[in-house]
Parts: C-alpha cells; structure tokens; sequence
C-alpha cells in the first residue's frame, strides 16, 4: 500500500532542514541567553519570613534575608540582573506614597544588602508610587480622582534618587506619567548620578495581565481592578507606542521597554524596528499564572508553552526579557 503513492517532484523540501536536532540548531534564527534575562523579585517590609504568592506559583515575597541568597543564586546562574520590587505593610501606606522616600523603606536596604553581597547582578529598581499609595495607583490623585502628572513626577524624581543612593545600577520609571524621563535624568545628574541608567517603561498598557502582581504588592486585587486608563496605554494602539518610544528616547532614556510581552509581539516588533536604544520586553504577572494555571489543570504542557512563550518575545525583537521564569529557565541553558 505504501509504495503505492506517486513521490512529488519538488525541488524544495522545507522538512529536510527539520530531519534531526542537529540540523534544527544549525537553522534555528533565535536563541534565547540566559544574558538575556532579567528576574523580577519582590521583597517585604517587616520582619516576616519569606511568604508565597499565591496567584504566581513559586514567587515569593522575600524577606531581606531570602532576597540576598536568591540573588546570590541569580548571580551564580549568569543571570545580569534583577528587578526589584517592594511589598509595603499596609499601615505604611498613605493617598500620597510618603513611605516611598522614607529612609526606612525596606527597599533601600535590599538594594544596599543586595549590591553588597552580589557585586556582579545589575539592580533595577522600579520608580512608581503604587506599592506606597493607599489607593494603589502609580502617582498623586488630583480632586476628581485622576492621577496628577507633574506632582506625581516630581514624587517620582525623589523615589529615584533615593534608589540611586542606594546603590541602584537602573531606576525603571513604570508609571507612564509624561516627562518623567526628563525629569528624573536631571535629578540624576544635578545629584551627581550621571552614571545611574534609566530603562523606560516606554509603553506600558493598561493590561488585565497585571493581576497577580497586584496581588504580590497588595496594591489591588483582581475582585477590584483599579482603572489606570488615564496614564497606561490602550492596548488598541501601537503607533502611540512608537511616539512614547521617541519622546523617552529624546528625554534621555538608556533603554526602553514595551509590557505585557506575549500579548503584545507585534508592538515590541514595531519598537525595535524605530528605536536603536536597547529593548527589554516584560512578561508580566498574568502571562506568568496563565502558563501555571492550564498546566495544573493538565491543560497545557508547562515546560513547553514556557520554552514557546519567551522564544517568540525574543523573537519579536526583544534584547532583555523580564519574566518570573528567568532563574528556572536560565538552569537549563
Ligand atoms: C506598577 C507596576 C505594575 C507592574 C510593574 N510595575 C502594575 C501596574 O501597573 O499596575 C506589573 C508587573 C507584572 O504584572 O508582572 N508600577
């Protein structure tokens, strides 16, 4: 029966290339690096011990302590670096972030432990409001409700330099307000930190894959998703994502970043294309619990549809991904 068909005659056979592992690795287009990765971290205020996040499966909140000896596993696996996010007790918070600039802010302490015990991992460090503000958005909310642009980048101007003291290497602003590259790169330099970089979170929609990150910082809930409409991008526009790329490109950004990732790989395509700044893409809290949740429920295979996700950011054109899966997946290559 099998001998039966008449052969096609075809002078290009794709499927020859794809025969055996070793002629996939020779035509393969992407690679993904383990120096291409960048591990999102959260760490608590207070003495507790480290505590798990319940909606993203194998993230903790660290204590200061757990923070250290993971980052010293980070640096020890290749990983450059680390982005760090803090977790602030409620009774610290206020409608104004004013824990954000306290010396007391268990992040400031986690840079310093951090760079002190792990000279080689790079720290980012996010420059938004949202951990601090009782109503969890990025800023200061003008009489109606809406975040108010200029107070809120003056705020994040502090927030900056405090991280820079610290011992920063990057401070990521993530809040979308206009000027804020400007601003804070002035701050920066009249204070001496010309080398401190800034990595744009350039265009950043308003994103139901943010959830669970909410949750990490208790800044929100998914129950009662908080509208930051008002600031974050609509994730119905991508030439405005090439405009907030060169306004932040012309205030004196480093790097620019584009978020969520998966959702959004026509985007990070369309960035690299316009920018020759370095470009980070992030897969963000949602992505994460998604991958996790169809593989509990026996719904997807986990390690594959991971492996697929961060290979087609890559090759979207993303130079550095932000992904929860960062230390796991940089074990295996
Ligand atoms: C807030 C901030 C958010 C994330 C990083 N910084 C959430 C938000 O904008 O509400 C999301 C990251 C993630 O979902 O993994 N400044």
């Amino acid at each position: 029966m099998s001998s039966d068909y008449q052969s096609v005659d075809l002078l290009r056979r794709m499927r020859r290339n794809r025969a055996t592992p070793a002629l996939r690795s020779l035509v393969r287009e992407t690679v993904l690096h383990r120096e291409d990765l960048i591990q999102p971290l959260f760490v608590r205020s207070g003495n507790g011990d480290s505590e798990p996040v319940e909606s993203m499966p194998g993230v903790l909140r660290h204590s200061e302590t757990s923070l250290v000896e993971e980052c010293q596993k980070l640096e020890d696996l290749g990983i450059p670096a680390v982005a760090l996010f803090p977790c602030i007790e409620p009774s610290k918070k206020d409608p104004v972030g004013t824990h954000a600039c306290d010396s007391g802010n268990v992040l400031y302490a986690a840079i310093r432990s951090v760079k002190a015990a792990c000279p080689q991992l790079a720290i980012i460090a996010d420059v938004a409001l949202d951990p601090y503000t009782n109503h969890g958005h990025d800023g200061l909310l003008d009489e109606s409700g809406g975040v108010e642009n200029d107070s809120t980048v003056e705020a994040l101007c502090r927030l900056a330099l405090a991280q820079a003291e610290a011992g920063a290497d990057v401070v990521a602003p993530s809040d979308m307000m206009d000027g804020r590259v400007w601003a804070i790169r002035t701050a920066l330099d009249d204070a001496g930190y010309q080398g401190v970089g800034i990595l744009a979170y350039a265009a950043k929609y308003a994103s139901a894959y943010y959830g669970p990150f909410r949750d990490a910082v208790k800044s929100g809930s998914v129950a009662t998703p908080l509208d930051k409409r008002g600031y974050q991008m609509d994730p119905a526009n991508v030439r405005e994502a090439l405009l907030e790329v060169s306004l932040d490109e012309e205030e004196g950004a480093d790097m620019v970043m584009v978020k969520p990732a998966g959702a959004y790989l026509d985007v990070i395509r369309a960035v690299r294309e316009s920018t020759l700044l370095p470009l980070a893409a992030y897969q963000v809290s949602g992505e994460y619990a998604q991958i996790h949740a169809a593989a509990r429920l026996g719904w997807l295979d986990y390690e594959a549809t991971r492996d697929e996700s961060l290979i087609a950011i890559k090759r979207a054109g993303a130079d550095m991904i932000l992904t929860y899966f960062a230390a796991e997946v940089a074990a295996l290559l």
